[in-house]
């Protein structure tokens, strides 16, 4: 042993050292909550591929946003399951849609809870893809303006800020510019800027009944090895006027998420997706992980690659642990 040498267990040894030296702290303000609306009066439907999240018809939506607005949560993220979908996905920018009237009742209940709609058409269309089908692929630029006159319902509505799910080409900029043209230039985009064509998103297909009819989203999802592309795709939507950029999903992707962060200055969200809860839930069901723990460090090992805020099924969860931790005092 060299002398004096380095010790790297002095600063391990008591829970209050340990606390003293972490460098990354996991804090309410760090989460956004997904939920699911639905039609109806009263309904509180758990979804069977995700244990713990529900369809809300709105009256039990703003309920269940007064809970989680009280554990300190500061956002919820929204989407909708419609009473019919079709071809062109017009449930998604119907005026008095299930996502509109959705925010309309939160807002109106919780005003001091931000509202964010993911904008994105494959849970409204019949083919379950994201936008208009041209001879077997998603035609581009006619879904934009889908995707514009979607974006401006929800602004219309209330939302505070607007999430385009859909990876087509160009909708930053469209989205940007119809909110621009409609007096919205206050109201923020948070774009999903490198979305892969995961499979970890399994069980949310089966809880928006959005699995594509035919193919799948290869055609404008992004490829899961690909890190360089995301760069690209972020700077893109920075061009365009995105105002925060997302990475998703989030475990499999720390790479990506850690580049984006040293690569850009804008903030960094990054989406735990639904299989990701599933497996880790599946897992903490069986006996086979520790559910505190993992919750707690899949979260802070999202924040340590560089995420500044983490959109999580796990939020309540996870904000009810650190209370415990506090609790406890450490
Ligand atoms: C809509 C959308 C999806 C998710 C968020 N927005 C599904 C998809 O792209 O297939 C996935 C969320 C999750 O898995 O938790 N395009």
């Amino acid at each position: 042993m060299p002398k004096p040498f380095y010790r790297p267990r002095r600063l391990r040894s008591s829970h209050l050292l340990r606390a003293m030296v972490r460098e990354t702290r996991l804090s309410p303000l760090d989460f956004i909550y997904p939920l699911f609306a639905c039609p109806g009066e009263g309904v509180k439907r758990e979804i069977p591929s995700m244990p713990g999240n529900y369809h809300f018809s709105v009256d039990r939506l703003v309920e269940e946003c007064h809970q989680v607005r009280s554990l300190g949560i500061p956002a919820v993220l929204l989407f909708g399951i419609p009473p019919s979908k079709d071809a062109e996905g017009s449930g998604a920018y119907a005026e008095e849609g299930i996502i509109p009237s959705a925010v309309r009742a939160v807002k109106a209940a919780v005003p001091d809870l931000l509202v964010i709609t993911d904008v994105c058409l494959c849970e409204y269309t019949s083919h379950g893809h994201c936008g208009r089908v041209q001879d077997g692929d998603v035609d581009n630029d006619p879904t934009l303006e889908l995707l514009a006159r979607t974006a401006l319902v929800y602004a219309r509505a209330g939302a505070d800020l607007i999430a385009p799910s859909d990876m087509m080409d160009g909708r930053v900029e469209a989205i940007r510019d119809r909110l621009d043209d409609h007096g919205f230039e206050k109201t923020p985009i948070l774009s999903y800027a490198a979305k892969y064509a995961s499979g970890f998103y399994g069980p949310f297909r089966e809880a928006a009944d959005s699995a594509p009819q035919f193919g799948d989203r290869r055609s404008y999802q992004m490829d899961p090895a690909n890190q360089r592309e995301a760069l690209r795709e972020v700077a893109l939507d920075i061009e365009e006027g995105t105002d925060i950029v997302m990475v998703k999903p989030a475990m499999p992707y720390l790479d990506v998420i850690y580049r984006v962060r040293t690569e850009f200055n804008l903030p960094v969200a990054a989406y735990q997706v639904s299989g990701e809860y599933s497996a880790l839930v599946a897992a903490h069901r069986n006996g086979w992980l520790d559910e505190a723990l993992t919750i707690l460090e899949s979260l802070t090992c999202i924040r340590r690659a560089g995420a500044d805020w983490i959109i999580t099924y796990f939020a309540k969860a996870a904000v009810k642990l650190l209370q415990g931790q506090a609790a406890a005092g450490s």
